[in-house]
């Protein structure tokens, strides 16, 4: 929210008295004197209005978990444990995953209570390649690299997938690179060569990459440089 709206939602303030706050400078966001009105409050900011602390702002939370197999991308399931299930850290649920994983997919997932960094990971605009080790139960053949890279129309979506890199490491065996998270988008590209997908492991969202000491099940906090990178 702009800062001078969340200053005159307070009863303390009105509109005239906020501008003046702000034309003072006696605003400050996270310890910076604001004097802009569009300026962005989060409920992480710390909100101070001449020395007094009108908002603590509450602490963010950034995990990296390194996803099992046989666990559901949900925060609740009546039937499958979650992986909100692995992440043993007071008021879970405030958490959500930024992009969910298939459940028998493995690998990298991260997961958040900060709404706007998981959508700068996840929106198709920001064009982050989202990695994948894949294993199939036919071989693949030369046709695929090119045809994924030309984008493969889902007739569901109506829309044709942004370009994807294929390197093909055996007969059966690949890493494929997608900027886009669709519905089984992995499985479905393969598919459309007849071809199932029995292994499929993400390797990295971006800048960052499952951390190999982290066995499946195990988790770890992202450090500030990590987090830095979305
Ligand atoms: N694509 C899929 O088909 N499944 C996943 O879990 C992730 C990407």
């Amino acid at each position: 929210m702009r800062v001078d709206r969340f200053l005159s939602n307070l009863p303390r303030f009105n509109r005239k008295q906020v501008r003046l706050l702000l034309v003072e400078k006696r605003v400050r966001i996270d310890g910076k004197i604001v004097s802009d009105p569009h300026a962005e409050v989060l409920e992480f900011s710390r909100v101070e209005v001449a020395e007094e602390v009108l908002q603590v702002g509450k602490p963010a939370r950034y995990f990296m978990l390194h996803k099992p197999p046989g666990c559901v991308s949900a925060t609740r399931d009546p039937e499958h444990p979650t992986v909100l299930d692995l992440i043993h850290e007071p008021n879970r649920d405030d958490l959500h995953i930024a992009g969910r994983l298939d459940f028998n997919t493995t690998g990298l997932m991260l997961i958040t209570n900060d709404g706007q960094w998981s959508r700068r990971l996840t929106q198709p605009q920001t064009k982050l390649p989202k990695v994948y080790y894949v294993e199939t139960e036919q071989e693949i053949g030369p046709q695929y690299a090119l045809k994924f890279a030309e984008g493969l129309y889902f007739a569901f979506e109506d829309l044709t997938t942004q370009p994807a890199e294929l390197i093909v490491l055996g007969p059966k065996a690949a890493r494929l690179s997608i900027v886009e998270g669709r519905y089984h988008q992995v499985k479905r590209m393969f598919g459309h060569f007849d071809n199932k997908v029995l292994r499929l492991h993400r390797e990295s969202m971006g800048p960052l990459v499952l951390d190999n000491a982290l066995k499946p099940g195990e988790y770890r906090a992202l450090r500030t440089e990590e987090i830095h990178l979305i």
